[in-house]
């Protein structure tokens, strides 16, 4: 890896291990784990069932924080942050969609999109509504703007769920098995979607999944057997020359309605 690739890491994972007590066993979730991405990946990560795919994306996300080793995110080590100040970072960095989608019952998708950004005080409302408007309609929901989420598909569900992680505008989405409770048509549009999201915002994806359809849509593979790293895989791609940001975000926005 390059001096440079290291430097930039969006995710750097240093000597992780993840122990869990289950009564007085110890269950040694990831053993001795070292990862580093540079922004913009589309990473698989894959393995078989308790191979610790979600304890690493969990810690990755900060939502639980490793037994030992370090994780940097954007290259800042968040061991040492406290519970507030992960929650903050969690709220400006990293999105996260989930495989049975957790949205809230009671609020509209566009309420669902708009709900971690009441915790970013520096937001005007107008400013959340843009940004629901402007990510309802790149997920393709805007006439489902009102529908709470029992009135609406299983897939268009997994959208609003993107469309919620993108809000925040974050450098990094962690998406675990996000295809798993869909049928395979419409995991496809799924992951076509997100593919395209990384392509347009150089948004990083990290995802894990069993399916092998899915890890041959990732330009970075990571296999976990037992805890432990089985397998680095990099595909190499014609990658998009980037847009200027603003230039590109009215392009993006275009494009990705198309579909
Ligand atoms: N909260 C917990 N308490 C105790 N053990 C746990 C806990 N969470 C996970 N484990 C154990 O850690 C190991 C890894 O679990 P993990 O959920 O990360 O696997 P996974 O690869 O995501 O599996 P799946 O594909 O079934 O979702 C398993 O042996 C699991 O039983
Ligand atoms: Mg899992």
């Amino acid at each position: 890896m390059s001096a440079e690739s290291l430097l930039m890491s969006v995710v750097r994972v240093e000597h992780v291990s993840k122990d869990y007590l289950l009564g007085d066993q110890k269950v040694q979730a990831l053993k001795d784990i070292t990862l580093s991405f540079e922004a913009g990946v589309f990473l698989a990560i894959a393995g078989p069932s308790g191979s610790g795919k979600t304890t690493l994306l969990n810690l990755i996300g900060c939502i639980d924080v490793p037994t030992s080793g370090k994780i940097y995110i954007n290259d800042v080590d968040v061991s040492g942050k406290t519970p507030d100040e992960l929650a903050d970072l969690r709220n400006r960095a990293i999105g996260f969609i989930f495989q049975t989608f957790n949205l809230l019952p009671v609020l509209s998708a566009a309420e669902n999109v708009e709900y971690p950004l009441l915790r970013r005080k520096d937001l005007s409302s107008r400013e959340r509504r843009k940004r629901v408007d402007y990510f309802l309609d790149i997920v393709g929901l805007s006439r489902f703007a009102k529908h709470r989420p029992n009135q609406l598909s299983g897939g268009q569900r997994q959208r609003v769920a993107i469309a919620r992680a993108l809000a925040i505008r974050p450098s990094i989405v962690l998406a675990d098995e996000p295809t798993a409770n869909l049928d395979h048509a419409t995991g496809e549009e799924i992951l076509a979607l997100m593919q395209r999201i990384n392509r347009f915002f150089n948004t990083t994806f990290i995802f894990s999944t069993h399916d092998e359809r899915v890890i041959a849509k990732a330009n970075r593979l990571v296999r976990v057997e037992d805890g432990q790293i089985s397998l680095l895989g990099i595909r190499a791609e014609n990658k998009r020359r980037r847009p200027g940001q603003r230039e590109g975000e009215a392009r993006a926005a275009a494009t990705l309605r198309q579909k």
